[in-house]
């Protein structure tokens, strides 16, 4: 949710800043801009779309020198999208980039509005650099500490006051920020992705602190002006992780990176036929005196805990809840010592997830995240955390995060079960086979993509589509049905196979696509009842199983037919078939599939 970059040093900043808002445009692409501080002046130029566009307009203006700039690529909130509303916003005295919301602007503005100050835009961020201006005479830390006391609500800030040119200050509350420096100057991103191509170590800038930056040091203060050691912290990724790599998508690339990014996660952590999680300095006494386990998380990271949600409850008989974090947080939720709480999330910053962890943290229960950005808030703050190693995701609709999220929910489950005594060791080594097989069915099925896309082609003009599922089936069915709505636009639901009758089926006419999954042996024929009630109904049926399904030639339209696994296991190969699906079907429709409209990737903002 917005984008965040800033250097100063020794080269020119322009290309530093544009490459750095390319690399972070999956955090927002309504509008992008860069200031650049000159000899005397500080020079802004913005438009509205995406980096690109910014790109070529920076490459059509005169003099754009200069070693020292910020840039920020946006995601709108306050104000419609619109040049004036873009980032950096200039005062007499500062020029800022913010990422995140105000929430007390309005009462800010109107104080502000008697001292004589007036905004030119409708934007809550130039509020901000506007009350920074007010109190800035001639002390950085002094304004900036005053400004930390009177807002509230979300905020990355990098700033640059126009008597100190060269030195950027930036702090932050919730936003994500993260700095480096290198022999060629300082850097500052709201995402270690556009610190990549110069360092792969980096810290994070905590909550109510000041960093400085400067062409020869980068300093991290507290609020009150000491000087502090960061915390550093290294990052494995490398260039072309952030990169396409000769595919036509960031999407489909991430889709092909799932036998890596799974292997990744799991396999450094299986030995002697267990779950090894001594090196994520995970305690065994998580796993004990629990009787109850709550997994919260937003978008695609809830389904992940839909998964974790069927394969606990059926094999460790404990109840499980799973909460979208933007409700859980407002109702008033039962936790105690004996409660787990899992926070799934791939950035390990969204707003709703982390205010979630931290009403459990202050609630008492035991708190473990599953994340994919080393660092990040949500894993700081929870008691454990369990990283997945998925590599950088650039596309906003997640895939290979999905998909190791679920690794994560496995290895969990295989742990509760040895620490609660559910499986002795050998049923715990058979398992874990089992396990490793059915992630190694993804292989296969990105072979079946050219069968898929001509399933795809099918379904390209259809206006809607259901999926249907039963039990981890319909969490499957789930993420396939959010991935094909986020980026095709198709109105796309998933529905539990029995529920569909009891309202949704009058939606089902002639041709409309049902996406029927189906890989549970004790409840296949049920779920294949109900496609007989949407086939008779003149649906087009595609049918996903791992089930041999001879004898069943009139049930569907189209097969895809996944490699069989221990039903279990079975979401692997169903998941990436679905995500095969609506990729193909969004580049038949013509959307840009790695940066659909109104969304954002990482969601820094309630
Ligand atoms: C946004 C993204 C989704 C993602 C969700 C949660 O909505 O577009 O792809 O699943 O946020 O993000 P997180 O980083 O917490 O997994």
């Amino acid at each position: 949710m917005c984008g965040i970059i800033g250097f100063t040093g020794t080269s020119q900043a322009a290309d530093i800043l544009i490459n750095g808002l390319q690399s972070l445009e999956y955090r927002g692409y309504d509008s992008a801009g860069i200031a650049l501080v000159q000899d005397d002046q500080t020079k802004v130029i913005k438009t509205t779309g995406k980096v690109a566009e910014l790109r070529d307009k920076v490459a059509a203006t005169e003099g754009t020198h200069g070693t020292c700039g910020i840039g920020h690529t946006r995601w709108a909130t306050h104000g419609g999208v619109t040049t004036v509303n873009a980032h950096p916003h200039q005062t007499p005295k500062v020029t800022l980039i913010h990422n995140g919301i105000i929430e007390n602007y309005k009462e800010v503005a109107a104080d502000l509005a008697k001292k004589g100050y007036t905004p030119v835009s409708e934007t809550d961020t130039e509020i901000a650099a506007l009350l920074i201006d007010s109190l800035y005479e001639g002390d950085p830390f002094d304004a900036l500490k005053k400004a930390d006391d009177i807002l509230e609500g979300a905020y990355g800030f990098c700033v640059m006051f126009k008597d100190r040119p060269g030195t950027i200050y930036c702090m932050r509350n919730a936003s994500p920020l993260v700095a480096t420096h290198t022999e060629d100057g300082s850097y500052i991103g709201s995402d270690v992705v556009a610190l990549i191509p110069y360092s792969k170590d980096y810290f994070v800038v905590p909550e109510h602190h000041i960093v400085v930056l400067e062409k020869d040091a980068i300093t991290l203060y507290t609020m009150d002006e000491k000087e502090v050691e960061p915390k550093m912290l290294h990052v494995d990724w490398d260039t072309t992780a952030a990169q396409k790599g000769g595919y036509d998508y960031f999407m489909q690339k991430e889709i092909y990176d799932q036998p890596e990014a799974v292997a990744n996660t799991i396999m450094p952590r299986i030995h002697n036929g267990k779950v090894d999680f001594s090196a994520d300095h995970i305690s065994d006494d998580l796993f004990k005196d629990i009787n109850r386990v709550i997994i919260t998380a937003c978008g695609t990271a809830m389904h992940a805990g839909l998964v974790g949600r069927s394969i606990i409850e059926s094999l460790i008989r404990i109840p499980v809840t799973v909460e979208i974090a933007s409700e859980f947080r407002y109702m008033n939720p039962i936790m105690d010592e004996h409660t787990l709480v899992i926070v799934i999330t791939q950035s390990g910053e969204t707003a709703d997830s982390l205010a979630a962890l931290r009403l459990a943290n202050e609630r008492g229960a035991k708190t473990m995240s599953i994340v994919n950005v080393k660092g990040s808030s949500i894993a700081r703050e929870s008691d454990y955390v369990l990283y997945t190693h998925a590599g950088p995701e650039i596309a906003v609709a997640s895939t290979k995060a999905f998909t190791v999220q679920c690794c994560g929910m496995y290895l969990i489950t295989m742990k509760l079960a040895e620490i609660n005594g559910i499986l002795n060791d050998e049923e715990i080594a058979s398992y874990l086979d089992k396990f490793v097989e059915a992630t190694k069915t993804i292989g296969p099925v990105l072979e079946m993509d050219e069968y898929i896309k001509t399933i795809a082609y099918k379904i390209k003009d259809t206006y809607s589509a259901f999926y249907l599922g039963r039990g981890l089936d319909y969490a499957v069915a789930c993420e396939g049905s959010l991935k094909l709505k986020e980026i095709s636009y198709v109105n796309s639901e998933a529905y539990n196979a029995g529920e569909l009758k009891h309202g949704t089926i009058s939606l089902v006419t002639e041709g409309v696509p049902i996406i029927a999954v189906a890989t549970q042996d004790h409840i296949f024929s049920k779920t294949v009842a109900n496609v007989e009630e949407v086939k008779a109904r003149g649906a087009h049926v595609i049918f996903i199983t791992d089930e041999d399904v001879s004898g069943y030639d009139g049930l569907y339209d189209d097969l895809i037919q996944v490699p069989k696994t221990d039903d279990f296991f079975a979401g692997f190969g169903v998941t990436v078939a679905m995500q095969l699906l609506a990729y193909h079907t969004t580049v038949y429709r013509g959307y840009n599939v790695d940066q659909p409209r109104n969304l954002a990737k990482s969601v820094t903002v309630e």
